[in-house]
């Protein structure tokens, strides 16, 4: 999607995917990274995600990349969390504490920025981008991080006949045609259910599923 599309959702508030408790899943599978509490992790397309207090909970130095500067203010002001801003390349950061949100064009992260992460979280990051920017997406997270970097990838299902994206519909075969390529993929879990919120049974899905992946590079 165009930077003006989401920049326009979060000067509307018009930010349904946002989860006020993190996400239920994240905690139950993280460990399986078995990543050290000192871990750089990259929490791509970040939005203001409560998961990267968790994060930083576990010790790791959370960077988030997130096109909205809204998204960033309203992450460190509402946890009450001072902030410093400094300009990185192409990125406004705003970091505080174990965070830092890059505000900016994930595209623009350099491959040299890329290979310091030792872990990711992906959540509604690849299922928010239509199929042409998903593989480009892929592709450039995928080429940058280092071989043994691990991540926990979320992804969300329905029957793309009863909606347009975005969160755009992904399952198990698109994630092993993405991700093969670069690095083991297994699926750990998957949640069928009920969609949980309004604007989602709004829009006529019925039956939701979410995949959740343990992605290692090779
Ligand atoms: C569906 S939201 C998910 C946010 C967050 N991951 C969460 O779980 O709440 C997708 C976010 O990605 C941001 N975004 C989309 N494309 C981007 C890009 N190319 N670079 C940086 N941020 C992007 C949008 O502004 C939006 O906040």
């Amino acid at each position: 999607m165009k930077q003006d599309f989401w920049l326009q959702r979060w000067k509307d508030k018009q930010i349904g995917f946002h989860q006020t408790d993190g996400h239920p899943l994240l905690h139950e599978h993280w460990p399986q990274l078995s990543l050290v509490p000192a871990a750089r992790v990259l929490v791509p397309l970040c939005g203001k995600s409560q998961d990267m207090h968790w994060l930083a909970g576990r010790g790791h130095h959370v960077t988030g990349i997130e096109f909205s500067a809204v998204a960033a203010r309203e992450f460190f002001d509402e946890a009450g969390l001072a902030y410093r801003r400094e300009r990185v390349g192409a990125f406004d950061c705003y970091i505080g504490g174990r965070i830092t949100i890059r505000v900016g064009d994930i595209f623009d992260l350099p491959r040299s920025d890329l290979a310091r992460f030792e872990g990711f979280y992906d959540r509604a990051a690849l299922i928010a981008l239509p199929e042409d920017l998903r593989h480009a997406y892929v592709d450039h997270l995928m080429g940058g991080l280092r071989r043994g970097a691990t991540g926990l990838l979320i992804t969300f299902g329905y029957d793309p006949s009863l909606m347009d994206g975005p969160p755009f519909n992904v399952d198990d075969e698109d994630v092993g045609e993405l991700y093969g390529r670069y690095a083991h993929v297994d699926l750990l879990a998957e949640r069928r259910g009920l969609p949980e919120s309004d604007h989602l049974r709004d829009r006529g899905l019925t039956a939701t599923r979410d995949g959740i992946y343990l992605i290692v590079r090779r």
